[in-house]
């Protein structure tokens, strides 16, 4: 029996403790057995991908220059500030389904509605975003070898669509994975993370004998107001309320910032794994703690690295860090990058799923979505109904739909869900301040209040049009929430089929 207690509407959350006690019930319940290492190669397997192999390129090309190191300076503080609440929330909360789950405990179903509605846009186009940087990357790995992709199911540009096979492949193939089960999947994971962290580490240090002092020189480049992205709805929002241009000079900065914002996502997606944590209240924050650091070092030493081999007008929007040491020369060292991208590529979208399918599992639970949805596999115990149903999509969007408008709903829907999390530390701690937390956020309300503010600034940073792609989403989930979610949480369980 379910108790939804607090106000009625709205804004009626569900008991900590029922949140908790629904995830050991039966065959609505998964596997509990990941330790606070799995978790950290978890996060770090889900983060390092399309961000850093694909984006840099283009953010030190359009918007920053050398300093898009410090583009992923602020990102990552943006993400610190984030990670703290986000640490607590998962502490003290610790079942499936992340922030959405957290503020259902916090905030109310109907702040819950929106934070979860906000994560599938952020895990299910994210899987697609890197789909379809890792078909690019195949594409170009196999061309190298002499087998060449037709054109025709190649994919598109961003202003050309096309139909992207290799990249819906990729998302079908992920999804049988998941449907099998976690445990080998989180093995496949710790392999190719091994890989993709080797590959990272090759950039920087066969990369510092190639770089060139004068490629720093001018390290912030002066502000420029005749880039392509400089006009319409492509300009920064903030650039409407009548700050600088966001092309270059320090606000380029924060506008590749915005942008780079993308590598990071991935250490929020280790909170989706709580209910199958061994030890969550002590492990989940080591986890998304360890994960975020360890990808701060290893992006900033990259952009510093490769903005020192190649001057950042010419580095290369598609594979800036293999074609950075195309252009010195070492083509071996590149085709070795190539072949990690594609490896690490692969486990984004493998966790982005699986951090997808197992929010839409805790939101299907919850009656939010159709609870036939979160019924396990009887022999794999995993959620495959979810898991199989967003492939499905998932794959279609990437086979259709191109890659950087799409990396930038990404980060706005993920920036939204950053903000509600910190308001859920600080609501949580006046409303249940006896409940046990292995992790407190420090200084809170200050750090909760200046991680919102972060991700507003960050979020200031993206294009009109994607506020306004954004605001339809919003739109399209208000309508299924209040068409059908709201009148389905408190009719009790689903009957057997
Ligand atoms: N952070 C992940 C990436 O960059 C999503 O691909």
């Amino acid at each position: 029996m379910k108790t939804q207690n607090a106000t009625k509407g709205l804004f009626r959350t569900k008991s900590i403790e029922d949140t908790i006690s629904d995830t050991s019930s039966g065959e609505h319940s998964l596997r509990r057995e990941l330790s606070a290492l799995d978790l950290t190669v978890y996060g770090v397997g889900v983060t390092i991908g399309t961000g850093i192999f694909v984006l840099t390129g283009t953010a030190a090309k359009d918007y920053a220059g050398p300093a898009v190191a410090l583009s992923f300076a602020v990102a990552a503080v943006v993400c610190g500030l984030a990670a703290l609440c986000y640490a607590e929330f998962a502490s003290t909360v610790p079942v499936a389904g992340s922030a959405y789950t957290f503020s259902y405990a916090s905030l109310g179903e109907f702040p819950a509605w929106l934070i979860g509605w906000d994560l599938i846009l952020e895990l299910a186009l994210g899987a697609a975003v890197v789909a379809v940087g890792w078909s690019g990357y195949i594409q170009t790995f196999l061309a190298d070898i002499g087998i060449h992709v037709p054109t025709s199911i190649g994919g598109g540009t961003d202003s050309h669509w096309g139909l992207n096979l290799p990249a819906a492949v990729l998302v079908l193939a992920m999804t049988a994975l998941l449907v099998i089960g976690v445990k080998q999947s989180a093995r496949f994971t710790t392999l190719i993370v091994s890989v993709k962290v080797a590959v990272v580490l090759l950039v920087i240090f066969a990369g510092l004998f190639f770089i060139k002092g004068s490629n720093y020189k001018p390290f912030i480049p002066p502000t420029s107001k005749g880039t392509s992205t400089s006009s319409g709805g492509a300009q920064p929002l903030i650039q409407h309320l009548g700050f600088a241009p966001g092309s270059f000079g320090v606000m380029g900065i924060f506008t590749a910032a915005a942008v780079v914002f993308f590598a990071f996502i991935g250490f929020d997606v280790v909170a989706t794994a709580a209910e199958e944590v061994k030890k969550p209240q002590r492990d989940l924050p080591r986890g998304i703690l360890a994960s975020l650091a360890v990808c701060t070092v290893l992006y900033v030493s990259v952009t510093l690295v490769v903005t020192g081999m190649q001057k950042y007008t010419v580095l290369s929007e598609k594979a800036p860090l293999a074609d950075a040491f195309n252009a010195t020369g070492a083509h071996w060292l590149s085709g070795f990058i190539s072949a990690g991208a594609v490896a690490g590529l692969t486990s984004v979208t493998l966790l982005l799923l699986m951090g997808q399918s197992r929010v839409f599992f805790a939101m299907s639970r919850d009656g939010l979505l159709p609870r036939a949805f979160s019924r396990v596999h009887p022999r794999f115990q995993t959620p495959y109904r979810s898991t199989i149903l967003l492939g499905l999509v998932v794959a279609c969007f990437a086979a259709v739909i191109p890659l950087k408008a799409l990396a930038e709903l990404v980060n706005i829907g993920t920036l939204a869900a950053f903000m509600l999390v910190s308001l859920g530390v600080i609501i949580l701690r006046r409303t249940r301040p006896d409940l046990p937390r292995a992790f407190r956020t420090p200084g809170v309300p200050y750090v909760p209040i200046a991680a919102i503010l972060a991700c507003l600034w960050l979020m200031l940073n993206l294009p009109v049009d994607t506020w306004i792609r954004f605001g339809v989403w919003m739109v399209i989930g208000l309508v299924v929430y209040f068409g059908y979610s709201r009148k389905q949480v408190g009719r009790g369980e689903p009957s057997s089929e």
